[in-house]
């Protein structure tokens, strides 16, 4: 069999959210905010944080276990597990050592991916080349993120934590060799500008200081995510159309061509914006950040279970995913359902 005949379709997916909802009454509460505000800046409703106790690999695990059964699949038949986080259970190993014992993987190689909210993208990236490349027969892919233990929820935190929320996305990739069948991933397109790392970081723990965390870095907050919210939004509106155009591009496909659109979770009112540029029509656009918030890596896994737990895609149809985060990072990924 030709490489070049070799697609990576999906074959599974699932997600999960902590069951504890958190509202934008309950964030004000908490600091200077109000529902108002994060409704028309943001689009967010509510999101979900994690119980305590509640661990990132404890989110993995359920999206994986549901994806694995959607796809009538066991752990014993997946070759990898790529999970695409920002927020790792600890700093080493990464989060996917930890799923991997829980999800008995045996000895099947795992790695933590880190691009932020693109990282999903970039994950499915090495999923589709290790099973194109013949490496592999079934790739799971995780987004997975806590954020709530990680932001400042005084009223100095509030640009950055009232957009994030925590969930877990999976999918498995699988080797499409039949050539009646053109389901698979068509194209995809990364990018990435590191002269802007430091417009949306968190700046410590770092091992490039001793000790990489002290008092008085924890008393300045330095360990709090930091944003430059208009910079951000504005490469953002920028980048997301540059780049799905440049992958349908390759795919030969246009925009008219998709049946549905997968934008991050950032900002609705970002994705508004990108829907508007390109003449998208808002019944093709899935949105959940409503209910969820930003989850960074999760939100286009999560879109994408929920897209296919309701049906909302028939077979043969024309998705198109495309991400922006920090680093920053971007990237935009065209398959055929
Ligand atoms: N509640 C109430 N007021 C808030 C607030 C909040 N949660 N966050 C910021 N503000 C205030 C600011 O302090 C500022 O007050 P001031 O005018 O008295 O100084 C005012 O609102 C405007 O702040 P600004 O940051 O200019 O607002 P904005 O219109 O740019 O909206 C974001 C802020 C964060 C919603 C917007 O910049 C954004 O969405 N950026 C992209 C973020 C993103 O997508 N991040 C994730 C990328 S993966």
């Amino acid at each position: 069999m030709n490489r070049a005949s070799v697609r990576a379709r999906i074959v599974g997916t699932g997600m999960y959210v902590p069951e504890r909802v958190v509202t934008n009454d309950e964030l004000a509460s908490m600091m200077d905010t109000s529902d108002e505000w994060i409704q028309q800046r943001t689009g967010i409703r509510e999101r979900r944080w994690v119980n305590d106790g509640q661990t990132p690999v404890d989110l993995a695990k359920a999206a994986c276990l549901q994806a694995l059964e959607s796809a009538e699949l066991e752990i014993g038949d997946v070759d990898c597990i790529l999970l695409a986080t920002l927020s790792p259970q600890h700093d080493f190993p990464g989060t996917s050592f930890f799923l991997h014992e829980e999800l008995k993987a045996g000895e099947i190689p795992c790695i933590d991916l880190r691009a932020q909210c693109s990282g999903f993208l970039y994950a499915l990236n090495f999923g589709d080349a290790l099973i194109t490349s013949g490496k592999h027969e079934r790739v799971m892919v995780v987004g997975c993120e806590v954020h709530s233990t990680g932001l400042d929820i005084s009223t100095n935190g509030r640009d950055v934590t009232v957009i994030f929320g925590d969930g877990a996305g999976a999918l498995i990739l699988e080797a499409n060799r039949d050539e009646e069948d053109p389901a698979g991933i068509l194209q995809i397109r990364l990018h990435a500008q590191g002269r802007h790392a430091k417009r949306l970081w968190i700046e410590a723990p770092s091992s490039g200081t001793s000790p990489r965390l002290d008092q008085q870095m924890l008393d300045e907050g330095r360990h709090f995510p930091r944003m430059e919210g208009r910079q951000v939004f504005k490469h953002a509106v920028t980048r997301m159309p540059e780049v799905l155009l440049e992958a349908l591009s390759a795919a030969s496909i246009k925009v008219d061509d998709v049946n549905l659109f997968l934008f991050h979770q950032a900002n609705l009112r970002i994705n508004e914006f990108v829907s508007q540029k390109l003449e998208i029509p808002e019944e093709k656009v899935f949105s959940n950040i409503q209910r969820f918030g930003n989850c960074s890596a999760a939100s286009i896994p999560m879109l994408l279970a929920e897209v296919d737990r309701n049906r909302q895609l028939e077979r043969g149809g024309i998705v198109c995913m495309t991400a922006f985060g920090s680093g920053f990072t971007w990237g935009s990924a065209v398959l055929r359902w």
